[in-house]
C-alpha cells in the first residue's frame, strides 16, 4: 500500500533545523514554571516573564542561562509589557510561541460594591485579558508565519461560580479573543488556542480553596474533598499536565487544531 505524504505545516518548514524562541507569561511559579521546565527539556531558546524576577533567575540558572532568559513583566502595564518584548527579542530574536499563562483570581463578589471591591474587578480583567491581549499584540507583531499561541484559560471560561464575576468573566472573554485572533492570524499560519484548566495544584488553586472554607466555615481538607467530588477523576490536576498539553499543542500533532478551547478539567465539565 502506497503511504501518503502529508504537506509540511508552515511551522516545520519555517522551524526545521533549529530551535524556536518561547515568551511564558506567569513563568515564575505553578502552571508557568512547569511549562518552562518541560519545555526547557527540548533545545529551546526560552523568555520567562513574571514579575517575580529572582524566582525567574533560579528557574533560568537550572535550564541554563545561555538558553533561558528571565525578563520583568507586569501585565497590567504597558510599558512594561512594551520593555519586556523588547529585551526577550533582543535577546533571542523574534518569538515563534506564545504561552500566554499569567493571571490572577481576586474576590469580586457581585455585592461589593466598595471602592476596593471595583478595583479589584478592572485589575482581574486589567491582567488576565485586556494585558494579556496587549502581550500578544507585541509578540505577534514579529512572530514568523506559522507561529503558535496557546493561551491559559479556565474552566471557568465554560462556566459560573459565586465571587468570582472579574475571573470568570476574563475567561470566558479570553475564549472570544482566542476564536477573533484565530480567524485574523490564519493568513499567517499562525494557530491560535486555549487550555481549560479544572483545579491544578498551584498557588493560585490553593488561595481560592482557602476562600471557599473561610466563607463556608469549612476546613480546608472538607472543602477540597467537595470540590473533588464534583469531578468525575476525584484529584487535582498536575501543573506538568497542563504543560504536557501545551507541548502537545505545539507539536506536528497539534497542527490542525486552531481556535479552540481545550478543557483539562479532571471531568469537571462535560462540553
Ligand atoms: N491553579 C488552578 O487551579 C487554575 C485553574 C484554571 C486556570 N488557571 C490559570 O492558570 C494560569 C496560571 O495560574 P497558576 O495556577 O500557575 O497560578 P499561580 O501559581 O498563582 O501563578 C500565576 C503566575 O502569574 C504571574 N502573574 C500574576 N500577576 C501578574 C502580572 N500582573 N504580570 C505578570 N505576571 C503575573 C505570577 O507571577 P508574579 O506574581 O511573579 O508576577 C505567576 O507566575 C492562570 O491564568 C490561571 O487563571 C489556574
Amino acid at each position: 500500500m502506497q503511504t501518503v505524504r502529508l504537506p509540511q505545516s508552515e511551522l516545520e518548514k519555517h522551524l526545521v533545523g533549529r530551535p524556536r524562541h518561547v515568551f511564558i507569561s506567569g513563568a515564575s511559579r505553578g502552571i508557568g514554571e512547569a511549562v518552562a521546565r518541560l519545555l526547557g527539556e527540548d533545545p529551546h531558546r526560552i523568555s520567562l516573564g513574571a514579575r517575580s524576577y529572582n524566582r525567574m533567575l533560579g528557574i533560568a540558572m537550572d535550564l541554563g542561562q545561555e538558553r533561558c532568559f528571565p525578563v520583568r513583566l507586569d501585565l497590567g502595564d504597558t510599558t512594561s509589557i512594551d520593555e519586556a518584548i523588547v529585551a526577550s527579542e533582543q535577546k533571542f530574536g523574534p518569538i515563534d510561541v506564545l504561552v500566554a499563562n499569567a493571571g490572577i483570581n481576586l474576590p469580586t463578589p457581585i455585592d461589593d460594591t466598595t471602592d476596593e471591591g471595583r478595583q479589584r474587578f478592572r485589575r482581574v480583567l486589567d491582567v488576565n485579558l485586556t494585558g494579556t491581549y496587549f502581550l500578544a499584540q507585541r509578540v505577534i507583531d514579529h512572530m514568523p508565519n506559522g507561529g503558535r499561541i496557546v493561551f491559559v484559560g479556565s474552566v471557568l471560561a465554560r462556566m459560573g461560580v459565586p465571587g468570582a464575576s472579574g475571573y470568570v468573566a476574563s475567561k470566558h472573554a479570553l475564549q472570544g479573543l482566542v476564536r477573533a485572533m484565530a480567524v485574523e492570524l490564519a493568513p499567517r499560519n499562525i494557530r491560535v488556542n486555549m487550555i481549560n484548566p479544572g483545579w491544578v495544584d498551584t498557588q493560585m488553586a490553593h488561595e481560592s480553596l482557602q476562600r471557599i472554607a473561610q466563607a463556608s466555615g469549612e476546613t480546608l481538607q472538607q472543602t477540597t474533598a467537595k470540590m473533588m467530588s464534583g469531578q468525575l477523576i476525584r484529584r487535582m490536576i498536575k501543573p506538568s499536565e497542563v504543560a504536557g498539553y501545551v507541548k502537545f499543542l505545539l507539536s506536528p500533532a497539534g497542527d490542525a487544531i486552531t481556535g479552540q478551547g481545550l478543557d483539562l478539567s479532571c471531568g469537571q465539565v462535560l462540553i
